[in-house]
């Protein structure tokens, strides 16, 4: 018998079956027993949003798989470049496909020459390096206007190929113009990951990437390669629902990463840690933040109410890099913080435990990154994520995106001239 739910609607005593489809309430079907009758849902927290087949996200009990592979093995041994195909095309590649695929990407990193030189120019030195990202994959689009045709599934493709492909170059652009750094052109013989680290760090001499770093960079980049439904995703939905072009979808998704509740914490944690500043300081910043005065950054998630098992795979990595770099002197107070923390009622009883944000900051400040590149490394590695959904999306022929409002506002009254008020 199929699943449903019987509600009795007061007004008129009428009994009303809602079916209940792949675990969720069919609005659709909602609407047409309760007409004009909305769900109140600010935050969607409860509202599904879509039928996705990308990545399986479990809250309670702290699982994430992508295409139904966990994290962990993703993790420990895959790389970036293959994790993306997976999540776009559904399945992991074969040779044949993957190194197809690595071509593709590593032969469509170059700017348009004449966007890369004088882009910078506009900002200020001090921009800040997400500013920059946000608005020059929205200019992209500018570049490619044939990426308008979003019901072409190869065209699709390839906006989606070079969207993966420049957006390290973007990025490390971003942060030479920042430091007033000359800018390093992509290195073709070089693997996605190394290739970024060495156009971010090269300076004079040749850049050797430590091999250390590159496994680093390659595991974070897959932890953050996706996460279903997020602020920033929903963002790339939600202007591509409008049938916007990719690059302006996914300049919508890098603004809501920006902000500090989502991609911007990692960014948040690091200047949290340097404003505690010692061990002794932790016990007073924990009471300061359950009498309200700000947030424990890098804690608690909208669906997680377990330990994020992206934070423990970092936790492990961490470590290696800190082997070669030196430990990084905010992990003590980092792990003193967790600890009291997961000790403590206030965030026990919140189920607040230590997101993906909480280590990874650390991991990039001891690569070299300055912190206001912390988000934009949170964009690389969610691209393809953003791409996936976008195309899932476009080929589910979905509705535009268009909520409805409970109005509280005034009812209608008479205009009075300026005059008169
Ligand atoms: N520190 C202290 N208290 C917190 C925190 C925190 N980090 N997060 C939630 N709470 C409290 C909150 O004050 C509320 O308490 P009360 O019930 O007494 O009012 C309760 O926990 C529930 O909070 P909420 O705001 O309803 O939770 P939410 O699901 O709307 O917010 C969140 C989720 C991630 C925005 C929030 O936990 C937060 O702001 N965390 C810090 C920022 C952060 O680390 N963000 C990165 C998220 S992971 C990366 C990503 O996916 O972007």
């Amino acid at each position: 018998m199929a699943e449903s739910i019987t509600i009795t609607d007061n007004r008129t005593g009428e009994l009303l079956e809602i079916p209940i489809v792949n675990g969720g309430v069919d609005a659709a079907e909602w609407r047409k027993l309760l007409p004009g009758i909305w769900f109140h849902d600010p935050g969607l927290a409860t509202t599904s949003g879509a039928e996705s087949a990308i990545t399986e996200l479990d809250g309670e009990n702290g699982i994430l798989r992508y295409r139904g592979y966990p994290i962990e093995a993703l993790a420990e041994q895959s790389t970036f470049l293959e994790v993306a195909y997976l999540l776009v095309y559904g399945e992991l590649p074969t040779q044949d496909q993957l190194d197809r695929w690595v071509h593709e990407i590593t032969h469509h990193t170059f700017l348009h020459e004449k966007f890369r030189a004088r882009m910078h120019d506009a900002y200020h030195y001090d921009a800040h390096p997400m500013g920059l990202l946000t608005s020059g994959v929205a200019g992209l689009s500018t570049f490619y206007p044939e990426a308008k045709d979003i019901e072409d599934p190869d065209n699709r493709m390839r906006q989606i190929v070079r969207l993966i492909a420049k957006m390290p170059t973007l990025a490390a652009s971003a942060h030479r113009h920042a430091v007033g750094q000359s800018f390093v052109f992509p290195d073709n013989t070089l693997d996605y990951s190394s290739n970024f680290l060495k156009m971010m760090f090269e300076v004079g001499n040749p850049y050797e990437v430590h091999p250390a770093f590159k496994k680093a960079m390659d595991i974070l980049l897959i932890l953050h390669a996706d996460h279903e439904q997020n602020c920033s995703t929903t963002a790339a939905r939600v202007v591509g629902s409008s049938h916007a072009d990719p690059y302006s979808s996914v300049a919508a998704a890098c603004a809501a990463l920006y902000g500090p509740r989502h991609g911007g914490a990692n960014e948040a944690v690091l200047n949290m840690l340097d404003s505690i500043g010692s061990l002794d300081n932790v016990d007073a910043f924990v009471e300061s933040v359950k009498n309200g005065d700000g947030r424990l950054m890098g804690f608690g998630h909208r669906v997680y109410k377990n330990y994020d098992p992206r934070a423990a795979i970092i936790k492990d990595a961490a470590h290696e890099v800190f082997q070669v770099t030196g430990k990084n002197p905010r992990l003590d107070i980092a792990l003193k913080l967790e600890e009291v923390a997961l000790s403590d009622d206030y965030f026990i009883s919140r189920k607040l435990y230590p997101n993906v944000d909480f280590y990874s900051g650390l991991i990039y400040q001891s690569m070299g990154f300055p912190v206001e590149m912390f988000t934009v490394l949170f964009a690389i590695g969610r691209t393809p994520g953003w791409l996936a959904h976008w195309n899932e999306m476009l080929e589910q022929n979905s509705r535009i995106a268009r909520p409805r409002q409970l109005y509280v506002g005034s009812p209608v009254r008479d205009y009075v001239a300026i005059n008169q008020r």
